[in-house]
């Protein structure tokens, strides 16, 4: 990984909550939340529409009882206003905080994963642990199909934070700079919300058996939908943007050496052939790629972002590394960059009696697919902020340049990616990630929160 590229919103280790919803009968809601009610003047169970009649006359006022099997704007109310109560917003900020102070890098969130777990045995939600080290699967619900899945990453990266504050991290030249201390803090929002309202997801007869099951297998195979967001300092606090299609770029890194040694002819050290020399011409000769090969309407990037030679200025060197990152929106393009990256450093190279190896790092899966948003989970997400924040707070995004490993998932199911704004210039976060001096917003946490739970209930209630 190279966190110090401002582009690449990097992490493999995830927690990860699975929301899961029986198929089976949702009727049993309301006897469910309040078994005193369930009065012998209800008969017909199986009728619907008699049981909401029958509801709305037990319970006058809908406040925790909102049945939004069919969802309306009271209920986006209700998770949004849950998510802001004052101690709910403490007790977020507290946990983003804490892990602000606490910042570790990628799959070594050792302590940031045991404090999200402890938060999980207090809200008494299930979750499996470890996989792919520190990441955390949690499951709500009642363990039956269909399932959904929301996603945070939350590693941090190496850069010393600039911000002083409080809860400036601790940890010297580490730094959440990405604001992956706040997306923990969104999901396990989210979570403290579904648990919440669990009542609307769990049959009364179903107790969770299926959980087990879904947990032996850490794959996604059984997930029917996944979600994630991230926070955005280009846009306003509480602004959600996401957009249909290609939304960040996919991304690879690559490394050459260049040799003066020709391949299996021994040492010869004449002091004509020049690494450096030859180096040089590969990077210039990349530029030529993007400038002359690519379609300019898809958008592409090779950046030579490291060149390492000798260092005694008497001498030259034996061998130059070189390396950099490249990126498009395609699995085509990326396939084709790559073959050319390669041709072109080899060939160059050759042309200076040169050998180079590339190596494009494929066994550590470094290089990411591109993020595409389903049309439908798009939608999806749109709607829900739409009824959260307001068509006037939703945003149709223009894609970049950036990568992510979400995109590993949206591979394997129907996947939506989105932004919540923390812009707020009053108190200075505006500045992008990956900066020493980014910053957030923390009013941005409950929306966050919000948004996640309500992405997933309704993603469970509409697709049966
Ligand atoms: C369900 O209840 C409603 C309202 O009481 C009634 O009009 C309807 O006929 C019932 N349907 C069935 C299938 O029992
Ligand atoms: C890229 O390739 C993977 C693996 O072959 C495939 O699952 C995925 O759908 C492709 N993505 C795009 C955007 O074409
Ligand atoms: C920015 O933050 C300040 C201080 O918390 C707050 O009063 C203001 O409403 C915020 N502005 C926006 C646009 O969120
Ligand atoms: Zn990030």
């Amino acid at each position: 990984m190279t966190p110090y590229n401002p582009f690449l919103f990097s992490s493999i280790a995830i927690i990860t909550i699975i929301l899961t919803k029986a198929s089976s009968d949702h009727y049993n809601l309301y006897v469910e939340v309040e078994p005193k009610c369930q009065t012998d003047s209800i008969t017909n169970l199986d009728n619907q529409t008699a049981l909401r009649q029958r509801s709305a006359e037990l319970f006058p006022q809908p406040r925790l009882l909102l049945d939004c099997t069919i969802w309306s704007e009271s209920c986006s109310a209700e998770v949004l206003n849950f998510a802001r109560r004052p101690e709910n917003l403490r007790w977020l900020k507290g946990i983003r905080r804490r892990i602000h102070e606490n910042p570790e890098l990628a799959f070594e969130e050792f302590e940031t994963s045991q404090l999200i777990r402890d938060e999980l045995d207090e809200m008494e939600v299930n979750y499996q642990f470890p996989m792919a080290k520190t990441g955390i699967r949690a499951d709500i619900g009642t363990g039956g199909p269909p399932f959904v899945a929301i996603r945070a990453d939350m590693d941090a990266l190496p850069i010393q934070e600039a911000v002083e504050w409080e809860h400036k991290s601790k940890n010297a030249g580490k730094m959440h700079a990405c604001g992956h201390d706040a997306h923990v803090a969104m999901l396990l929002g989210a979570a403290k919300i579904l648990k919440s309202r669990e009542h609307h997801l769990k049959p009364a007869e179903e107790a969770g058996n299926g959980a087990k099951q879904m947990i032996g297998d850490g794959a996604l195979e059984n997930v029917d939908a996944i979600f994630a967001v991230h926070v955005s300092h280009e846009h306003p606090t509480g602004t959600i943007g996401s957009r249909p299609g290609p939304l960040l770029a996919g991304c690879g890194f690559f490394r050459a050496v260049i040799t003066r040694k020709q391949g299996g002819e021994g040492t010869t050290t004449h002091r004509s052939v020049d690494p450096v020399l030859a180096a040089s011409a590969a990077v210039i000769s990349l530029q030529g790629i993007v400038s002359r090969e690519a379609n300019p309407l898809d958008s592409q990037v090779v950046s030579v972002t490291s060149f390492n030679g000798g260092d005694n200025l008497d001498v030259i060197p034996e061998l130059v590394i070189l390396g950099g990152t490249f990126r498009a929106f395609s699995n085509a393009s990326i396939n084709q960059l790559l073959k050319r990256i390669e041709q072109v450093i080899v060939e160059q190279a050759r042309v200076f009696r040169c050998l180079a190896t590339v190596d494009f790092f494929e066994k550590e899966y470094t290089i990411y697919p591109p993020t595409v948003n389903n049309e439908k989970m798009y939608e999806h997400v749109r709607k829900v902020a739409v009824d959260l924040v307001g068509a006037e707070n939703f945003r149709v995004v223009p894609p970049m340049m950036g990568a992510e490993d979400f995109s590993f998932y949206s591979e394997v199911v129907p996947a939506a990616f989105f932004y919540v704004g923390i812009k707020n210039e009053t108190l200075g976060s505006i500045h992008s990630g990956h900066s020493p001096h980014f910053m957030i917003d923390e009013d941005v946490l409950p929306v966050g929160a919000a948004a996640h739970a309500a992405i997933a209930e309704r993603y469970l209630n509409e697709h049966r």
